[in-house]
């Protein structure tokens, strides 16, 4: 599948997806270039590379979404391998849209809760009002924060089945490593043995997309 253009998004906060475009991104500068647009107004792309210290910087580039990003999305493509647009917490936003008129593939992670699996169905919205804007666009929901050491419950299994989404079969479980690289403002692949779990998450992502 072509990956050149990902948007991570969900309407709802707090989900993980500046946590999910950030790794991603340095994950992908590993096989090519790799840029991230901050399309998020609360710009956390931007604030998270900002704590970086000289020694251990973000590996990848983050701008500033522009008015018109599908223009600045086009040409960073004459730059860039692969561009991931990290997305506010709503997709009213004009940005939001536009972005993924012209994005490969649409990213939205989702925490296994019921509360968040309920608002699942907005989720098939969501992907129904971007494939009116953008037919061939794959989207793909990615499950974060699982636990790692308890088996996800035979309900939250049910109700994934009862998504009409494909949901990723790699997840990402929560791990201190993930916080510890925003606090760090570097990514878990700079996290030496402590992110090496994690980075491997991102990796088998990354593959399953690409694949
Ligand atoms: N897999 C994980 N393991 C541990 N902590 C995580 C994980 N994913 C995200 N977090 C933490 O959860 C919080 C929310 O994550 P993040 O900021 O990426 O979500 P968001 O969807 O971008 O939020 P917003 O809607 O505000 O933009 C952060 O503190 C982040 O460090
Ligand atoms: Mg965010």
């Amino acid at each position: 599948m072509d990956i050149g253009v990902i948007a991570v998004a969900n309407q709802k906060g707090g989900v993980g997806k500046t946590t999910l475009a950030m790794n991603m991104a340095a994950g992908l500068t590993r096989r090519g270039s790799c840029i991230v647009v901050d399309a998020d107004p609360q710009r956390s792309a931007t604030m998270w590379t900002e704590l970086s210290d000289s020694l251990r910087e973000f590996p990848a580039k983050v701008v500033p979404a522009e008015d018109e990003i599908k223009k600045q999305i086009i040409q960073l493509q004459t730059e860039f391998d692969y561009i991931v647009i990290d997305c506010p917490p709503e997709i009213k936003s004009d940005s939001t849209i536009s972005a993924m008129e012209i994005s490969q593939v649409l990213l939205i992670p989702l925490l296994p809760s019921p509360m968040d699996l309920w608002s699942s169905t907005r989720i098939e919205e969501l992907i129904k009002r971007v494939q009116q804007v953008n037919p061939t666009i794959s989207a793909f929901v990615v499950l974060n924060q699982i636990e790692p050491r308890s088996a996800m419950s035979r309900g939250m299994d049910g109700a994934l089945q009862e998504i009409d989404i494909p949901v990723l079969r790699h997840r990402l479980s929560r791990r201190a490593s993930y916080r510890t690289a925003a606090l760090e403002g570097c990514s878990v692949y700079d996290l030496g043995y402590r992110g090496q779990v994690a980075s491997e998450e991102i990796d088998n992502i990354i593959d399953e997309l690409a694949q």
